[in-house]
């Protein structure tokens, strides 16, 4: 989603911004603008569209914008009011003094704007954010302070929020603060930055600090003020940078996904890793802090998500309560906040999160923490909103995803999934699954097989590329897999593409059957192999044109179907880890053959910040 960049020191502000705002680019958005300031003038330069129009923009006075020292850069992803140049941050105030970048949502915006508008501001654009620049500049005309003026301006503004400031009779400051969007500060040589995520300044600096709810900074080129919502003076906590700026080049890949794909044999290693050691060990998990004997009393296990992550979530759903005999519900983090929930102390709540900020699920699994449950945060990032929420943490250890369409971060959860159902089988005294430890000490060999053979799924894609819809069918812990293989279709070649459970395909489905519909069957051996498979016959009597994924070696499915993508053998508990790296590629290869804007799909954001 929308994207922070900020800059003030002694090098030309202007390159940084739009260097860190590529380095966001993958998030989502559909505008892009910066504020400089250029000989004490604050000047703002927006567009819309991709960054690349920003760009074209500043080229044309490149040389005067190039002097500054100083500037803020958002790129923005529409809520309130079009993907225009009118709307695209920096917003301004009447004078034209104030610039100022935002994420996240003012909520009470519409009772402001009628305030402001009475006092004789002037609006010029639909956006929520406009009314924290008319509102900063009504305080600094009061104040003379810029740091005061945002303290004040915050404290009459619900909602979400990480913002950057500067204004025009300020020579040399930048003013920050946040409200439930994150903001962080990296700290260079007589030099800051400000990102909303750190990839926006990795390859500057290593040495950063994390604002917290309510606390605003102050920088200029050599200072940082660091005050909380009451003014006391807070002592900055400096972190080091767990990043390398390698994980955001391509690396010789086409697409960011198709490097991410390739990546997740690393990944499976990287997860187990420490973790799992040999199959006859018990698996050790020392981010779980979740006491073993509170892990004995839990009557029930609640997860929440969204997206792919709620796909990853199924999965845990099945397999815990396999192994370890206990209830679990898995709800959308968006439906979840909005009804009755029944969780209490004897409930573990847990969060799952590629990026840990989306705010569905941030919601969510605070309101579960204020009913007394112990929340668990399966994350990719660490250091996000949702992991400071967590009682207890598994980092899945994924490295930075960039594709918006989430390939290798889901197997990782997927992974971590397995770690904690067998970690919680064997506190409960299980201890018949070594098999299963084996097979997954093995996954990785398994899944660079799939990969080496992409070819065929290549050549199925080109097949099946023109389709205009698509049907995903499994049973048992593969249907989260078909949900999964066919949101990764639709988010990158916009075909429309459905999972349906292969039993539920006669009670309606079927009605869409014919010659032009593909229906991809996903058969591993195991428990529900004949079902699935009379499944397809049934798609195949009304034409449907089948294709398997299957690890069986079956000749007489050749009869059946018309394509057919084999994986390894694997144990059919193991077999979501396995079956969804073909779909991943099939998704890939379809979109890129449609010539689709693979890592950035339209209408997409990697972190959806707003609920
Ligand atoms: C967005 C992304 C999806 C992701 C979902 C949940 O919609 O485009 O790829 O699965 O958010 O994100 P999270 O970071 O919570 O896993």
């Amino acid at each position: 989603m929308c994207g922070i960049v900020g800059y003030i020191g002694s090098k030309s502000a202007l390159n940084i911004l739009l260097e860190g705002l590529t380095n966001l680019e993958y998030r989502g958005y559909d505008s892009a603008g910066v504020a400089v300031s250029v000989n004490g003038q604050v000047e703002l330069y927006k567009a819309e569209g991709k960054l690349q129009n920003l760009k074209d923009v500043v080229a044309l006075k490149k040389e005067h914008v190039e002097k500054s020292t100083i500037g803020i850069g958002h790129i923005r992803w529409a809520t309130h009011g079009a993907p225009t140049t009118v709307n695209a941050h920096p917003h301004s105030c009447n004078c034209g003094k104030v610039a100022v970048v935002h994420n996240g949502i003012i909520e009470n915006y519409k009772e402001l704007r009628e305030r402001l508008e009475k006092n004789g501001c002037t609006f010029r654009s639909q956006t929520d954010t406009e009314t924290v620049a008319h509102l900063v500049a009504s305080k600094f005309a009061q104040t003379k302070d810029l740091t005061e003026a945002v303290r004040l301006a915050t404290k009459e503004i619900e909602g979400a929020y990480a913002l950057c400031v500067i204004h025009q009779d300020v020579k040399d400051t930048i003013v920050a603060t946040r409200r439930n969007a994150p903001l962080l500060v990296g700290i260079g040589e007589n030099e800051y930055y400000l990102a909303s995520d750190v990839p926006a300044i990795i390859q500057h600096t290593k040495k950063a600090m994390y604002i917290d709810d309510n606390q605003i900074v102050t920088l200029t080129p050599n200072s940082m003020k660091y005050i909380d919502a009451n003014k006391n003076i807070l002592e900055p906590k400096i972190e080091h940078l767990p990043w390398e700026p390698v994980a955001l080049s391509k690396m010789g890949y086409k697409h960011f996904m198709l490097k991410e794909i390739h990546e997740q044999p690393d990944v499976v290693r990287n997860v187990l890793s420490g973790k799992l050691r040999a199959m006859d060990e018990n698996i050790t998990l020392n981010e779980v802090t979740l006491n073993k004997d509170k892990l004995k009393e839990l009557n029930r296990i609640q997860i929440v998500a969204c997206g792919t992550s709620l796909h990853a979530a199924m999965i845990g759903k099945y397999i815990i309560e396999d192994f370890c005999g206990i209830p679990v519900d898995v709800e959308p983090a968006s439906e979840f906040i909005y009804r009755r929930t029944i969780t209490d102390e004897k409930t573990l709540v847990i969060g799952v999160s590629q990026s840990g900020e989306t705010a569905d699920t941030i919601t969510a699994v605070r309101q579960a923490k204020a009913l007394g449950s112990h929340i668990l945060i399966v994350t990719n990032r660490p250091d996000s909103t949702m992991a400071r929420e967590a009682d207890s943490l598994i980092p899945v250890n994924a490295g930075i995803e960039v594709s918006v369409a989430a390939t290798k971060s889901y197997m990782a959860q997927v992974l971590s999934f397995y770690l904690l159902a067998i970690y919680m089988a064997e506190v409960k005294g299980k201890n018949n699954l070594e098999k299963l430890k084996h097979e997954l000490i093995i996954l990785p060999q398994k899944i660079e097989e799939i990969l080496a053979h992409k070819e065929e799924i290549q050549a199925c894609a080109k097949k099946f590329a023109n389709s205009k819809d698509f049907i995903f069918i499994a049973r048992g812990i593969n249907f989260p897999t078909a949900l999964e293989g066919a949101l990764k279709l639709k988010e990158i070649s916009y075909i429309n593409a459905t999972g349906y459970t292969a039993g539920e395909l006669k009670h309606g489905p079927i009605a869409m059957l014919d010659e032009s519909m593909p229906v991809l069957s996903i058969l591993m051996l195991g428990k529900v192999y004949e079902k699935i498979l009379s499944n397809s016959e049934e798609a195949k009597a009304r034409n449907a044109r089948m294709i398997a994924l299957t690890n069986s070696t079956d000749k007489k499915l050749e009869d059946l179907f018309e394509s057919i993508i084999r994986v390894p053998e694997v144990d059919e508990m193991l077999s979501p880890a396995l079956a969804i790296v073909p779909l991943q590629l099939l998704a890939y290869y379809i979109a890129e053959f449609l010539g689709k804007d693979v890592d950035q799909p339209r209408n997409l954001a990697k972190s959806v910040t707003v609920e």
